[in-house]
C-alpha cells in the first residue's frame, strides 16, 4: 500500500470517528436513550403524528419536516411544545399577534419547552431535547388558525 492510499484511510478512520463523537456530544450523555421521531407538516394544515412517546431521561429528536407546497405566509409550520397544563387555545390567541417574531410571542416563551423556526416549503429543521418529566405535554402549530387541526400529544411515561 502506497502513502497515499494510507492516507485515505486514515481519513476515512478519522471522519467516523468525528461522526460517532458528534453523535454522542449531542445527546449529551452517551447512556442516553434517543428517542428519533419524523414528524411532517403539509398544505392540510396536519401533522403526521397525533402523538409522540417517550420516557424520562430519554433525548427527543424531532426531525421535522413541511412537506407541503404552499408558500410559507400563507401556510408556515413551526413545532412548538408547550409546558404541561398551558391552555393551548389562549396561547394560540397571543401567537396569532406575534407575526414579527415568526409567530413566537415573546411574553409565553415562559410557557414553551423548545419550539422550531417557522418552516417553508420543503424545509426541515432537527429539534433536539432532553423529555421533560412523566405526563402529557401539547405541541402545536403557532401559525394562526393551525393549532386547531395542527396539534398531538407528547407523551412522558
Ligand atoms: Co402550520
Amino acid at each position: 500500500m502506497n502513502y497515499i492510499n494510507k492516507l485515505f484511510i486514515a481519513g476515512i478512520v478519522l471522519l467516523f470517528l468525528a461522526c460517532g463523537n458528534d453523535q454522542n456530544s449531542s445527546s449529551g450523555d452517551a447512556s442516553s436513550n434517543v428517542v428519533e421521531v419524523d414528524l411532517t407538516g403539509n398544505d392540510k394544515m396536519q401533522f403526521n403524528l397525533k402523538s409522540i412517546v417517550a420516557s424520562e431521561g430519554d433525548v427527543i429528536k424531532v426531525n421535522f419536516m413541511n412537506i407541503g407546497k404552499m408558500p410559507k405566509n400563507v401556510m408556515g409550520h413551526n413545532f412548538v411544545l408547550l409546558k404541561e397544563g398551558v391552555n393551548v387555545a389562549d396561547f394560540a390567541s397571543k401567537a396569532l399577534k406575534a407575526k414579527e417574531n415568526d409567530y413566537i410571542p415573546e411574553d409565553e416563551l415562559s410557557n414553551i419547552i423548545v419550539h422550531s423556526k417557522m418552516l417553508g416549503p420543503g424545509e426541515n429543521e432537527i429539534i433536539t431535547f432532553n423529555a421533560p418529566s412523566k405526563g402529557i405535554y401539547k405541541f402545536v402549530c403557532s401559525f394562526p388558525g393551525h393549532y386547531i387541526t395542527m396539534q398531538g400529544d407528547l407523551i412522558i411515561k
